[in-house]
């Protein structure tokens, strides 16, 4: 079927697909408020984990989003424990030596300031807004991803980082300290300049001279092989371009987010969600990436509210589209067959030519799962973001 062709998601399936999705978070409460979901699922169902890898403010976030729909205070009684968690977190440096410091505080911390008037959620987001500047390099005008700062092999950015932005902003705008939103600006502006190639494919990771702060080159982690373009990187292009526009008003980045956007749909097997790498399509023997389609909405969802009537209109069609594909084809509907919300997702796939471990291939993922939620609630009212 023509893309143009594809149905859309309607009302009524948003609302049960929320539903559901409440539901299934209130009946993981009990094994999963004084814990978090793993990154990713195994056969399908989550194990509770401490706070201490870079993705456990999904699962909070999915929280809040729970709460944002049923105002079932238990949800947020939840939502509180898990904040104490992560002001403990940052107090303590567990497991903050890297930049995924938006991930983790945007949707658990910031989201219960916004929503209920957190002040220990405030005061953690700021603590680790503070905990990411430290990894900005003046010279080269970016924040480190991963590793020790003083490592030449370390000295890149990432794509997924354009993420972790919003924290900074958020910052700015809460204390008034500029440097936040200096460093940001500073950082998008090199990442969009660096990981987006001439044909709008994307790097997942970019490297640059220690000396001189040149571009020197990119490189996947994640992804299929250095030229493809991994799924999620480009996923997170869309939705960081989206979110770049919305905080820096930069014009060039609304162009940069239709190529971008356009390079991802143009990859798209014909039920609109994507296998792990855009190498790959319908007929290969390769496993699928559904949180990237759920990313992806939510960019084109935020992208909408800046862009002209004409655009907007088929931007959200395109959205209500792949949304009703992971819906219709994904989503969990059985608490018996998981106790996630969205199946065939892929974290991290080892291929002979990547340098990522194996795991979480075709499972659910914590962030699938916060990210399908996000983009139904955007779908179902007017959404005070959390990034
Ligand atoms: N940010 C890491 C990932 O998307 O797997």
């Amino acid at each position: 079927m023509l893309i143009e062709n594809m149905p859309v998601i309607t009302e009524e399936e948003v609302e049960q697909a929320l539903r559901f999705a409440t539901e299934q978070v209130v009946r993981n409460l009990p094994a999963f408020t004084h814990q978090f979901q793993k990154a990713y699922s195994e056969d399908n169902f989550y194990q509770p984990i401490e706070n201490n890898d870079w993705t456990t403010g999904f699962w909070t976030g999915e929280i809040w989003l729970a709460y944002e729909y049923s105002r079932d205070e238990r949800l947020k009684a939840a939502g509180e424990i898990q904040i104490e968690s992560f002001l403990n977190r940052i107090e303590n440096k567990i497991g903050v030596d890297h930049h995924d410091m938006g991930f983790l505080y945007s949707p658990s911390c910031i989201a219960g300031y916004k929503l209920t008037g957190n002040e220990m959620g405030k005061a953690a987001a700021v603590k680790a807004a503070d905990q990411l500047i430290t990894r900005y390099h003046p010279v080269g005008e970016f924040i480190q991803a991963w590793g020790a700062m003083d490592a030449p092999e370390n000295y890149r950015l990432i794509i997924d980082c354009l993420l972790n932005l919003p924290l900074l902003y958020w910052a700015f705008e809460e204390t008034g300290d500029t440097k936040y939103r200096d460093i940001a600006d500073k950082h998008i502006h090199t990442a969009i300049n660096n990981v987006i190639r001439e044909d709008y494919s994307t790097w997942h990771t970019f490297f640059f001279d220690m000396k001189t702060g040149e571009p020197d080159h990119g490189s996947t982690c994640q992804g299929y092989r250095d030229g493809s373009a991994w799924a999620r990187g480009q996923a997170w292009g869309i939705y960081g371009c989206a979110l770049a526009y919305k905080y820096t008003k930069r014009e060039e980045y609304i162009e940069i987010f239709r190529g971008v956007t356009q390079y991802f749909i143009d990859h798209l097997p014909k039920d609109l969600v994507p296998f792990w790498d855009l190498e790959f399509t319908d007929g290969d023997d390769q496993p699928r990436d559904s949180s990237s389609a759920s990313i992806a909405v939510c960019g084109l969802l935020e992208m909408i509210k800046y862009m002209n009537q004409e655009d907007a209109a088929s931007y959200k069609k395109l959205a209500m589209q792949i949304i009703k594909s992971v819906y219709q084809n994904y989503a969990v509907k059985d608490p018996k067959v998981s106790n996630g919300l969205v199946l065939h997702s892929t974290y991290s796939n080892h291929s002979p030519y990547n340098t990522c471990n194996h795991y979480g291939v075709d499972e659910c993922n914590s962030w699938g799962d916060y990210f399908y939620m996000e983009a139904l609630t955007r779908l179902q009212k007017d959404w005070v973001l959390y990034w």
